[in-house]
């Protein structure tokens, strides 16, 4: 077998047998993910589903390597991120931009101050460099009038918008979200939603987004894994005619696509008839 790993540039992540094992209290170890493999396309939005403790956050972590894999390879955009030293790590991070289920945003400080942060840890760019994009960044997210708030002062919706500005004020080429809805209602999810969809359309930006939601997975993926006890037991590609899960997820998440597209056929009926 050829050791040679080349990757496609229509390939935005690959993930080629990656494990990561834990030591849990008892001094067991736990295998959390389990030899992953997987590819996700530029430009695509990739949905990581499974039952809580499947191993979604470990598997989207082992991306950027906040988690450290115990083997396999992880690529982003063409570089080996297994391959890296810390500083080249740094500099790879860049370029992946990451949304938490609980916004991690720094309560003391304006939203300026938020989304300009991973601008000024780098210590690269001039301070009217900074100005610009987190003003680029805020409009991007519809939030330019609220510039000079306090986390305090936002809703969840707008915290959650605040933190997808400050993932993508390095102009990163994926954003990896970890259940970026589970904390908003209904209506906050789908707003949050359409702005995710509005960056993966207008900017081209990869997204890789884990979520216990099938209806978050059916509003915005078009793929997604099924992971289960720390593997891929399936992959989906939802908008696929011929889509036949064999998970019972998959089946779940199938249907939810299916009944989705009959509401839209009636919607579409409905107004060529009004
Ligand atoms: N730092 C850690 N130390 C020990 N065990 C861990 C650690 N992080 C995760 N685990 C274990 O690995 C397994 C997978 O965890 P992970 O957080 O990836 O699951 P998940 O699919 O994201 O679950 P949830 O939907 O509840 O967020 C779980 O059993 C968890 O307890
Ligand atoms: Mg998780």
């Amino acid at each position: 077998m050829s050791t040679l790993s080349i990757v496609e540039p229509s390939i935005a992540i690959r993930l080629e047998g990656v494990s990561k094992r834990f030591v849990l209290p008892n001094g067991e170890p736990f295998e959390a993910v389990r030899n992953v493999s997987l590819q996700v396309r530029s430009g695509d939005i990739y949905g990581l589903i499974g039952t809580s403790g499947a191993g979604k956050s470990t598997l989207l972590r082992l991306i950027n390597r906040l988690e450290q894999p115990d083997s396999g390879r992880v690529f982003v955009g063409g570089s080996e991120i297994t391959a890296l030293g810390k500083r080249e790590l740094r500099a790879a991070r860049q370029t992946m931009g990451m949304v938490f289920q609980q916004f991690n945003l720094l309560q003391n400080a304006t939203v300026f101050d938020n989304v300009a942060f991973p601008l000024r840890i780098h210590g690269k760019w001039a301070s009217g460099e900074i100005f610009r994009r987190v003003r680029e960044c805020l409009h991007i997210v519809g939030l330019s009038d609220k510039i000079d708030s306090h986390p305090a002062q936002l809703s969840g919706g707008q915290k959650q918008r605040v933190a997808i500005a400050r993932a993508l004020a390095t102009d990163p080429q994926v954003l990896l979200c970890d259940e970026p809805t589970s904390a908003l209602d209904s209506e906050t999810t789908r707003s949050v939603l359409d702005t995710l969809r509005d960056i993966n359309q207008r900017l081209g930006v990869t997204i890789v987004i884990v979520t216990h939601e099938l209806a978050v997975v059916r509003a915005l993926c078009r793929h997604a894994a099924v992971i289960e006890r720390g593997e891929v037991a399936e992959e989906l590609a939802l908008h696929d005619p011929q889509l036949s899960p064999r998970t019972a997820l998959g089946r779940e998440l199938a249907q939810q696509v299916a009944q989705a597209d009959v509401r839209d056929e009636l919607a579409r009926l409905e107004a060529a008839y009004a």
